[in-house]
């Protein structure tokens, strides 16, 4: 993608194999400010996937594998594995890249080369599935058709186009005109702050609307088709997402509205049966408690939005049950959530 006229991918790996920089946009920044984020070892990079500088589940896979790069310089692959796979626990792609190079790493007579090959491997992949994805995807947007979104799953949530709104770039790029509602998705606003942020940037046209409007939306008549991003997909085809994705997904049964999911094949993890296996990720309070965010004057500010004193409960996921989703939107072609077509599109590539 490009931004100001640049081309840019959100996470990329620069430098001799035997001192690779990772440098990543820091999201913690956007909308107000584009400043890259440099990380020199593997405990820097554990650092900005837990601090959520690089977020998303295939930006944080592709950093995970490129820390594995820098990770087997520093300590032996099995300790640089465990330091990552702590960092966070639910999205499934930090998981299937760290093991993939891992793997190379730990039967390699050189793993310095070999796990850095591997790693630049898994982020090119990463690039061609969400662009494939963004071209079947298309096929489900008519002209003028108006698509509901949560969270962000964007380019910034993967290296580049994306998932969740790949289609939507894909479409736009082929002339026709798209409407983007996007959640705001509290509490960190992913929605409100990177989809728009992104959506702006490549000219497409959207509105931020808050999380609990979506019922009202869809009353209305004026969402054609949801599509959201996947963070893991269970054996069985139950999705976890961004939290406050199964109540969107509960209010278009309701109405009608098909609801899709877009992901590639690495977030499918097959060893866990159904979504009540998937690990849900807590986070601080402070995410609920305090809002950041520009002043009039121009500083970037963090400030309490509630009552002094008060105590947040901040799940970050939720697993959407596979009978609510139409359609899982992979780089292998729409299929539908239930555990034959999950397992034939894991297993052939
Ligand atoms: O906590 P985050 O921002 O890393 O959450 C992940 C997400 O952005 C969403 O759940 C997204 O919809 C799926 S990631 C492609």
């Amino acid at each position: 993608v490009r931004v100001k006229g640049k081309d840019f991918r959100t996470v990329w790996i620069e430098g001799p194999n035997e001192k690779p920089l990772i440098r990543m946009i820091d999201q913690r920044r956007l909308p107000f400010e584009f400043v890259i984020h440099n990380t020199r070892n593997v405990g820097e990079t554990c650092l900005a996937i837990k601090d959520m500088t690089v977020r998303g589940a295939g930006a944080i896979g592709v950093t995970a594998a490129f820390g594995m790069a820098q990770g087997v310089l520093e300590k032996d692959p099995e300790e640089a594995k465990k330091a990552i796979e702590a960092t966070r626990p639910t999205a499934q792609n930090l998981f299937y890249a760290v093991n993939r190079v891992y793997e190379v790493a730990s039967h390699s007579a050189n793993s310095v080369n070999d796990a850095r090959k591997e790693a630049e491997a898994v982020a090119e992949e990463d690039v061609e599935s969400c662009k494939k994805i963004g071209e079947y995807g298309a096929e489900l947007l008519k002209d003028s058709a108006h698509v509901l979104t949560h969270c962000n799953a964007g380019w910034l949530a993967f290296v580049d186009w994306g998932s969740a709104l790949s289609p939507i770039y894909v479409a736009h790029r082929e002339g026709k005109k798209i409407k983007v509602y996007v959640d705001d998705t509290q509490p960190r606003e992913q929605g409100g702050k990177l989809t728009a942020w992104e959506l702006q940037n490549e000219g497409v046209d959207y509105v931020i609307s808050p999380d609990t409007a979506v019922a009202h939306l869809l009353e209305h008549g004026e969402v054609d088709i949801i599509i959201v991003g996947s963070d893991r997909i269970a054996a069985n085809g139950d999705v976890a997402n961004k939290i406050g994705t199964q109540v969107v997904a509960r209010i278009a049964r309701d109405f009608g509205v098909p609801f899709y999911v877009a992901a590639p094949t690495s977030t499918i993890d097959l060893n866990c049966s159904d979504g009540a296996h998937i690990p849900i990720e807590f986070r601080s309070e402070d995410e609920v408690l305090y809002k950041t965010g520009r002043t009039a004057d121009g500083r970037i500010e963090k400030v309490l939005v509630v009552a002094p004193g008060s105590h947040a409960y901040n799940p970050s996921f939720d697993v959407t049950p596979a009978s609510l989703i139409k359609g899982i939107i992979t780089q292998k072609g729409i299929i539908k959530p239930n555990a034959e077509e999950i397992r034939r599109v894991k297993q052939v590539f």
